[in-house]
C-alpha cells in the first residue's frame, strides 16, 4: 500500500512575487480579489474547481483537488511586484484593458496598494521597452541583492510565512546556452562581470532560487532553464516550473495534435497565425523577442506527432508559426489555424480554426494554478524541475537527456497522479482488468 507524503501544512500568508505587473499579472491579481470576494468564479483553475478520481471506478470517489492536498487559500495570498513602469496594479490593469473598468472598481482599493518596485531591467534584452522604475547597481550581483532586500522588505511588511516566484515580464530576445549558465560558480563570476549572457529574468530567479523560493517562468525565454540554476534548486532545494504558458493557439494545438495522432491521421501542413494588440504583442513584434516565442510555439508539434516514428504520416510537416502586432484587438487575439490532414488512401482533408480567444483570462487561472502547486511542492520536500507542472506550459522544463511531455491529456494524469503519490493513493493506471476479471 504507497503511503502519504509528508506535506507541512498551509499554515500563514503566501507571498506571491509576480515580476512584470502587465497583462497576465494584474488579470491574476484582480481576478483573486473579486473571487476572493464572491464576485467571479475561479473557471480554468484545477486548484480552484479541479476533482481527482481516487481508487477504482466503482467507488465513487472523485474530491476538489484542495481537498486532498493542502493548499494556500486565497485569503492568505499577498501580491507583490516588479515593473518598469510606475503604475499600481489598478492603473496597469486598465492599461492592459482585459477586465472590464466595472469589476475592477469593486477591489480597486486593493490593487492600488500594490505599487511595482523598481525593477532589473535592461534594454539589450527587450528591445520595445523603456521605463523609468528601474533599479541601478554597480553589477549584476549587486542588482540581484537589492531583489533580495525588497522580498525580505514584503515578507516583513506583510508578515508572511512562504513565497513563491513567477516571472511574468516581458519576453526577451532569443539566448542560447553558454559558458556562464555551467555551473553555480560561473554563474555567479558572470553576475559580478556584468557578463551580457545573463539576462534581467536570470537576476529574478536567482535570486528566487538561492533563497530557496519556488520559481516559475511565464514566458518562453531561458530564465532558470540553465544548468547553473537547476543546480542551485538543487542545492538550496527550491522547486522549479516554466516555460511559456500554455494558452490560446498552443493549447488547442495539443489539444488537437494528439486526437490526430491518436487515430493516425498524417499532417501535411499546420498554418499557424494570430494577431494580437497588447503590450506582448507589441514587444513580440520585435524579431529577436519573436524568435523566443517562436521556438516555444514550434516544439510542440514535433514532440507530439513523433516524425521519426511515423515518417509517413509526419515527416513532411510544414509548420508555420506567424505573430502580427494589431492594436486595435488588445489582449483579444484572434487566431487561425489551418490544418492539411491526410486520411486513407492519401486522400486530403482540411482543418480550420478559429479561436477568438482572450489571452490573459487563459494564463491568469495558470498563473495561480502554478504558484499554490509550488508552494506545494516546496512543503512537500519535492525540488528541482517539476516535470507534472508541464500540464501549463507550452516548453515544459525537463531533465537533460529526456525529451519533454507535450500531450495536454499526458501531461493532466501526469499531475493528477503526482496528486495521488503525495496522497499515499493508488495511481491510476487506466489498465481497468479488474472490472472484468
Ligand atoms: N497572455 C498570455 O496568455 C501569455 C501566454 C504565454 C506567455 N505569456 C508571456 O507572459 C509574459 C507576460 O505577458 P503579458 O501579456 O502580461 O505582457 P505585458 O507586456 O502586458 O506585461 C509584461 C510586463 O513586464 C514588464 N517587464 C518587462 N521586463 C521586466 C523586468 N525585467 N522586470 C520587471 N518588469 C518587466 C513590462 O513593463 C510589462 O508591464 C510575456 O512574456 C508573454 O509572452 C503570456
Amino acid at each position: 500500500m504507497p503511503v502519504p507524503v509528508d506535506i507541512a501544512p498551509a499554515r500563514g500568508k503566501l507571498g506571491v512575487l509576480l515580476v512584470g505587473l502587465g497583462a497576465v499579472s494584474t488579470t491574476t491579481i484582480a481576478g483573486v480579489l473579486a473571487i476572493r470576494k464572491g464576485f467571479a468564479k475561479p473557471i480554468g483553475s484545477l486548484t480552484q474547481m479541479g476533482t481527482v478520481r481516487l481508487g477504482k471506478r466503482t467507488e465513487g470517489r472523485s474530491p476538489k483537488i484542495s481537498d486532498i492536498v493542502p493548499l494556500a487559500s486565497l485569503d492568505d495570498l499577498v501580491f507583490g511586484a516588479w515593473d518598469i513602469f510606475e503604475d499600481d496594479s489598478y492603473a496597469a490593469a486598465r492599461t492592459a484593458g482585459v477586465i472590464e473598468p466595472s469589476l475592477l472598481d469593486k477591489v480597486r482599493p486593493e490593487l492600488e496598494q500594490i505599487r511595482p518596485w523598481p525593477a532589473v531591467f535592461d534594454q539589450r534584452y527587450v528591445k520595445r521597452l523603456e521605463g523609468p522604475n528601474v533599479k541601478k547597481g554597480a553589477n549584476k550581483k549587486v542588482l540581484a541583492d537589492a531583489l533580495g532586500d525588497d522580498i525580505r522588505r514584503f515578507k516583513q511588511e506583510h508578515n508572511l510565512d512562504r513565497l513563491v516566484m513567477v516571472w511574468c515580464g516581458s519576453t526577451e530576445v532569443f539566448m542560447i546556452e553558454s559558458a556562464a549558465h555551467h555551473t553555480v560558480e560561473s554563474f555567479e563570476r558572470a553576475l559580478e562581470a556584468n557578463d551580457p549572457a545573463i539576462p534581467s529574468s536570470m537576476v529574478y530567479a536567482y535570486a528566487a532560487i538561492r533563497e530557496g523560493i519556488p520559481y516559475a517562468n511565464a514566458a518562453p525565454n531561458l530564465s532558470a532553464d540553465i544548468p547553473a540554476l537547476v543546480e542551485l534548486a538543487a542545492r538550496t532545494k527550491t522547486p522549479l516550473a516554466g516555460k511559456d504558458l500554455k494558452t490560446g493557439q498552443t493549447l488547442l494545438k495539443t489539444i488537437l495534435a494528439p486526437g490526430l495522432k491518436a487515430r493516425l491521421l498524417g499532417v501535411d501542413g499546420w498554418y499557424s497565425t494570430n494577431i494580437l494588440g497588447n503590450r506582448d504583442g507589441e514587444v513580440l513584434d520585435d524579431p529577436e523577442s519573436f524568435k523566443t516565442k517562436e521556438e516555444s510555439k514550434k516544439s510542440v508539434l514535433d514532440y507530439i506527432l513523433q516524425p521519426q516514428l511515423y515518417p509517413d504520416l509526419y515527416g513532411h510537416l510544414c509548420h508555420v508559426v506567424r505573430i502580427n502586432y494589431y492594436p486595435p484587438r488588445g489582449d483579444n487575439k484572434e487566431g487561425w489555424d489551418n490544418i492539411d490532414l491526410v486520411g486513407w488512401l492519401g486522400y486530403p482533408m482540411q482543418i480550420k480554426v478559429n479561436f477568438l480567444c482572450r489571452d490573459s483570462i487563459l494564463a491568469a487561472p495558470i498563473v495561480l494554478d502554478v504558484a499554490l502547486f509550488l508552494d506545494l511542492a516546496k512543503r512537500a520536500n519535492m525540488h528541482g524541475i517539476q516535470e507534472w507542472l508541464s500540464f501549463y506550459f507550452k516548453s515544459p522544463i525537463h531533465a537533460p537527456g529526456l525529451y519533454p511531455e507535450h500531450d495536454l491529456f499526458i501531461q493532466l494524469m501526469k499531475l493528477k497522479n503526482t496528486l495521488r503519490y503525495l496522497k499515499g493513493e493508488e495511481l491510476i493506471t487506466h489498465l481497468g482488468r479488474e472490472y472484468y476479471d
